[in-house]
């Protein structure tokens, strides 16, 4: 049966939105089925609807252009994101014009990309009667039900270069370096990028700190001759006892914007050391840009497997990494519950055997 499917991409962007916008595309095409894109997130659906026909031609140079052509929001009437884990219930008449909009554009299915949030607007539609599959996005990498959200490895890529870029410029200066990423309650990017780059100090929201033993750290390295010092801290890092370092108000997401938590450190350790130190915050450079290798890979899998999922009418469901290949679980696996960083095993017992201080 011929069908018609739309694709929708919400909440922040990352790289590797296009790359499944193609894929999904293709492979519908493949089966002389219509893509339709819909413009803006959700809120393409309502009136006054913005749509895009997704034809092979349209398709060209997808796989590697970073952002999305169909543009996001993570803003607005469909922003579901209140706190860790939590999401608020979109009111009826919402998802009652949403439905309605979906059926007046005579789609048979649609692939909603994005992160938590975006997913979690996808199970109330879903459970509204629209026909849905998830394809998890996030640089955060902290969706349950899969072990790698799409986005994730190449912010990673791009947070290990800055921590390359760091090393040589904290050597030659004899400085302590700060390097700030992002990561709100999840510090996947921290652990990654700091193992990957050899960072002597990583500071993960699930690991709250104390100065002192990053005071140690870096004692004991300069009796070792090394006089200089790398701390990856995720913005989400806090201290002890204290809470989240935010750099301005809500913006209508329900979450208030972080950001500065690297500065503080810096200015901390300077006064607590006498070393100079400085901040850098990495910010939007980790979701810009081209989508890696991996990502790329993963991508196409995603989008080819969640339009199997359409062709076998398994909906409510979210396509998967599942370590050796990628699946399938439901939705309610994905949402409800962030997926943080095991603070026994995993990435923190491999940088704690190196004698990288986590800070606690
Ligand atoms: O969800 C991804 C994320 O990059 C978070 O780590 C960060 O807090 C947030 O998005 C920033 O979003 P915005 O660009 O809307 O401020």
């Amino acid at each position: 049966m011929t069908q018609r499917i739309g694709i929708v991409t919400g909440g922040g962007d990352c790289p590797g939105l296009n790359t499944v916008i193609r894929a999904v595309a293709k492979a519908a095409n493949r089966r002389g089925w219509e893509a339709v894109g819909i413009v803006g997130g959700y809120e393409g659906l309502l009136e006054p609807q913005k749509t895009r026909r997704l034809v092979v031609r349209e398709l060209d140079g997808l796989l590697t252009r970073g952002g999305t052509i169909l543009g996001t929001a993570n803003r607005g009437k469909f922003s579901a994101k209140v706190g860790h884990g939590e999401s608020r219930d979109l009111p009826r008449d919402l998802l009652d014009a949403t439905l309605e909009g979906f059926r007046k554009l005579q789609l048979s299915a649609l692939v909603s990309i994005g992160g938590d949030g975006s997913l979690s607007i996808a199970r109330q539609l879903f459970r509204h009667g629209m026909p849905i599959v998830g394809v998890p996005k996030t640089i955060d990498n902290d969706l349950a039900g899969t072990i790698f959200t799409f986005g994730f490895e190449s912010a990673v890529d791009c947070a290990t270069d800055a921590v390359d870029r760091l090393q040589t410029t904290a050597e030659s200066h004899n400085r302590v370096m700060v390097l700030e990423v992002m990561g709100r309650y999840a510090g996947w990017i921290a652990i990654y990028a700091g193992v990957a780059g050899g960072a002597d100090v990583i500071l993960i929201p699930e690991i709250p700190f104390d100065y002192e033993p990053i005071v140690r750290k870096i004692a004991e390295r300069e009796k070792q001759g090394k006089h200089h010092t790398i701390v990856v801290a995720a913005e989400g890092a806090r201290l002890k006892g204290g809470g989240f370092v935010t750099s301005a108000q809500t913006t209508g997401t329900g979450e208030a914007r972080l950001g500065g938590i690297g500065n503080q450190i810096a200015a901390e350790l300077q006064q607590l050391t006498g070393k100079e130190s400085r901040c850098c915050v990495l910010g939007h450079l980790q979701r810009g840009g081209r989508p890696g290798t991996f990502d790329r890979v993963l991508c196409t899998a995603f989008g080819t497997e969640s339009v199997e999922l359409v062709a076998r009418q398994e909906f409510g469901r979210m396509v998967s990494f599942l370590g050796t290949h990628v699946g399938s679980v439901p939705l309610d696996e994905a949402v409800d519950t962030l997926k943080i960083v095991p603070t026994h095993g995993g990435l923190v017992q491999t940088a704690r055997a190196l004698g990288v201080c986590l800070g606690d």
